[in-house]
């Protein structure tokens, strides 16, 4: 469970997110979608406990971030939108820092089921290889594989499927939809309509930081009514591109 109170962040002057509220129940899958720099990355930071509110809080499984985040991380998974991890170690040996970090008995219990994670997304070939070899797409993934090992009750995924081949983004589907069906609470962030009609059981739509719109897709549909698709609808929430400014250009380099 996740619950944002007004949550705000200011840089200086500048509100990047502003009194954003909202809540992920146990099973459910629940996607901030909004163009680039509407402030989902911040909102997630500050759910982390990376960055610090400027008024506002939030609970993760009933911790308050801001005086139980200890707790409060301890029952979290996290994806960074680019993961930063140790370019010197194999993906193996990063999987397996991150388990000894958490505590998880070495053995072959967790052998196999990081094994199972690493089959499953693509990547066990490649987890012998130094991490400095792979791609954006493959750090993603053994940045999840980390983020899951753990067993988080509460799961936030910024822009996952980003650079990620269809396979593996369907991959990264399914695995979400198995634990939300065991009761976990994902939060993921896209700027793509289709990932979040596709993946996500409710959706916040925030630009400027501000919630604009709030439901499940039906919902998001009805409240902008008249408009004809999907795109259509979004653009309507968040404005269009200026068709005026980009005839201008092409017309300056024409
Ligand atoms: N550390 C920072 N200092 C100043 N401005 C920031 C910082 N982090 C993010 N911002 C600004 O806050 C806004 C929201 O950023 P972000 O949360 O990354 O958006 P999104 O993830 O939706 O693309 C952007 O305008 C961005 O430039
Ligand atoms: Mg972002």
């Amino acid at each position: 469970m996740i619950e944002a109170l007004e949550l705000t962040k200011k840089f200086t002057e500048f509100t990047a997110v502003d009194g954003l509220s909202f809540h992920v129940g146990a099973g459910e899958i629940y996607g901030l979608l909004g163009p680039n720099g509407s402030g989902k990355s911040t909102t997630m930071r500050m759910l982390l406990g990376i960055l610090q509110p400027t008024s506002g809080t939030a609970r993760i499984m009933g911790h308050g971030i801001a005086n139980e985040i200890v707790a409060a991380k301890r029952v979290m998974g996290y994806v960074p939108e680019e993961p930063v991890l140790p370019e010197r170690l194999t993906g193996w040996e990063y999987i397996n820092y991150v388990a000894d970090i958490w505590r998880i008995q070495r053995g072959p219990e967790r052998e196999e089921e990081i094994e199972e994670l690493l089959t499953l997304l693509d990547i066990r070939d490649a987890s012998d290889d130094l991490i400095e070899t792979y791609s954006k797409g493959m750090a993603r993934k053994i940045g999840l594989v980390a983020a899951l090992i753990h067993h988080p009750k509460v799961l936030i995924l910024d822009e996952v499927q980003a650079g990620i081949d269809p396979r593996g983004a369907a991959t990264i589907k399914e695995i979400m939809n198995g634990l939300r069906d065991r009761g976990a609470s994902i939060l993921m962030s896209t700027h793509v309509l289709e990932i979040a009609e596709q993946m996500c059981d409710r959706i916040g739509i925030i630009n400027q930081g501000k919630m604009i719109a709030e439901g499940t897709m039906d919902e998001l549909r009805l409240q902008a009514k008249g408009h004809s698709s999907l795109e259509e609808i979004f653009l309507s929430l968040t404005g269009g591109p200026d068709m005026q400014k980009i005839a201008e250009f092409l017309g300056e380099i024409a």
